[in-house]
């Protein structure tokens, strides 16, 4: 399925590549082992699935502005979540329906065929909020049978199909099918600007009507983006990205928050939210998204963080952002883990072992790092630029050069007695508490490695290879 508009933009998202690749690819901040876009700008993950042996990440593309611009979705494959290709976008923002941006949303595969699920972006033109007047946002479906092209779209909702007492921000659709019935979440703002979740379901995937609507007693945020819902180890979560609360002592110190509530009873019917947990304590992670594969369930986060007070100098280059590493999650009395999938440590060098004392230092441009901190304080400094501390039970994330605005996250952490830290050339993940409590961070610095300032214990540390 193609028309004009699409064969237009597919040569000069094609072209902008070929032209502004090489730019890219010259900056120094590239990353190793995480995808970011060839180009341009990257904002969420989307349609994440494996489709046969294929791991598919669709991601929010913006080919020709690196600060933003029209979104598309932008298209990696792999068979191992390590080594990916970068194929044409899948979707574009070709249709009338979709013509501002082809938004967020999810894949649900079924008799070999991808049903993605998206939200079109319409801007009407005027004199607008594009809050609660003026925006379309329409759930819409792309039909792909190979996995790489699409073979039909069409609008499935507009915002008159949505439930009353709405603004025009209902959007990013995940499917899953359950008892025999197919099930979609959307986030919403109301016209109080409340955040919640809808839920809809549907007997053919095409025919959606509202079933229920989640959301907390008290308002929390006025809208909620990009919800997942799941069971893991029968506890139900509902994941969303917040905007909209304000910083409380060690919570919400973003612009926006990110996390997720254990859901309590039947999300289609009587249900209750349990308190929130944000997913990551770290400045960069928002909009994750969730997919089984097997029995494991892994999920994805952008690396970013819309509206941010900081900036990224990879701009300088024509390009913005990147996903986390892939996470298995897994859950323990109520809580959310997040560990990296085992697969990325084939990427591990040779081992170095690290008797720790202060003044230790390693130097690695990208390393996996396990350290077992013995229970006493520490601190130590990633790249010259992130440092990561610990005593009286606070982590601290500071990044007090090279983070080009980040200031200091922290976070209570009774007693970190083993730390994993994933760093690539401009990024951090640290990963305690079994995963129950994660840091992300983007930083641009000049020197690469590890150095503790303060701190006893053993580490185990392996470069990272380019896959
Ligand atoms: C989250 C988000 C989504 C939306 C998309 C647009 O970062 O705002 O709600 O679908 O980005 O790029």
């Amino acid at each position: 399925m193609s028309n004009a508009l699409q064969r237009d933009l597919m040569r000069l998202v094609e072209r902008v590549e070929r032209e502004d690749g090489p730019r890219a690819a010259q900056d120094p901040h590239r990353l190793a082992f995480h995808l970011m876009p060839p180009v341009g700008w990257l904002n969420d993950p989307n349609g994440l699935c494996r489709m046969g042996e294929d791991y598919h990440v669709f991601f929010q593309y913006g080919p020709f502005d690196c600060t933003g611009g029209v979104k598309h979705w932008g298209h990696y494959r792999s068979r191992d979540l390590i080594h990916w290709d970068l194929l044409p976008p899948m979707l574009y923002p070709d249709q009338p329906y979709d013509i501002h941006g082809v938004y967020s949303g999810s894949a649900y595969l079924e008799d070999g065929k991808m049903y993605l699920y998206y939200t079109g972006n319409v801007k009407h033109e005027g004199d607008y909020d594009y809050v609660y007047t003026g925006r379309g946002h329409n759930t819409c479906l792309a039909v792909s049978e190979d996995g790489r092209t699409v073979t039909s779209k069409q609008c499935l909702m507009e915002n008159k199909d949505y439930p009353a007492g709405l603004s025009c921000h209902v959007r990013d659709p995940k499917v899953w099918k359950q008892d025999g019935m197919y099930y979609m979440v959307q986030g919403a703002r109301t016209v109080e600007d409340r955040g919640e979740v809808l839920i809809f379901q549907s007997e053919d995937k095409v025919h959606w009507t509202h079933c229920n609507t989640i959301t907390t007693p008290e308002p929390f945020g006025y809208m909620w983006e990009c919800p997942d819902l799941f069971e893991l180890d029968g506890q139900w979560f509902l994941c969303v990205s917040p905007q909209g609360l304000e910083r409380a002592g060690d919570c919400f110190q973003n612009r926006y928050a990110c996390g997720y509530f254990p859901l309590y009873g039947d999300f289609r019917g009587a249900c209750r939210l349990g308190a929130f947990q944000e997913l990551d304590k770290g400045f960069d992670f928002y909009a994750p998204q969730s997919f089984l594969d097997g029995a494991r369930r892994i999920q994805f986060g952008w690396m970013g963080m819309p509206d941010a007070e900081y900036t990224n100098p990879t701009t300088a280059y024509g390009w913005q952002h990147c996903l986390t590493v892939p996470c298995v999650l897994t859950a323990k009395a109520g809580k959310l883990l997040r560990n990296p999938v085992p697969e990325l440590d084939t990427l591990h060098g040779a081992l170095r072992q690290v008797a720790v004392s202060a003044g230790r230092h390693e130097e690695a441009r990208t390393f996996d790092l396990r350290y077992q901190t013995a229970g006493q304080p520490f601190s130590l400094t990633i790249h010259d630029s992130v440092r990561l501390s610990w005593k009286e039970g606070t982590l601290t994330l500071a990044v007090p050069a090279h983070g080009a605005g980040r200031t200091a996250r922290i976070a209570h952490c009774a007693q970190p007695s083993v730390l994993r830290i994933l760093a690539d050339t401009s990024s951090v993940e640290v990963f305690a508490d079994g995963g129950a409590l994660c840091l992300s961070t983007r930083c641009y610095p000049e020197n690469w490695g590890v150095r503790w300032d303060a701190g006893t214990g053993t580490a185990e540390l392996w470069e990272m290879q380019q896959p």
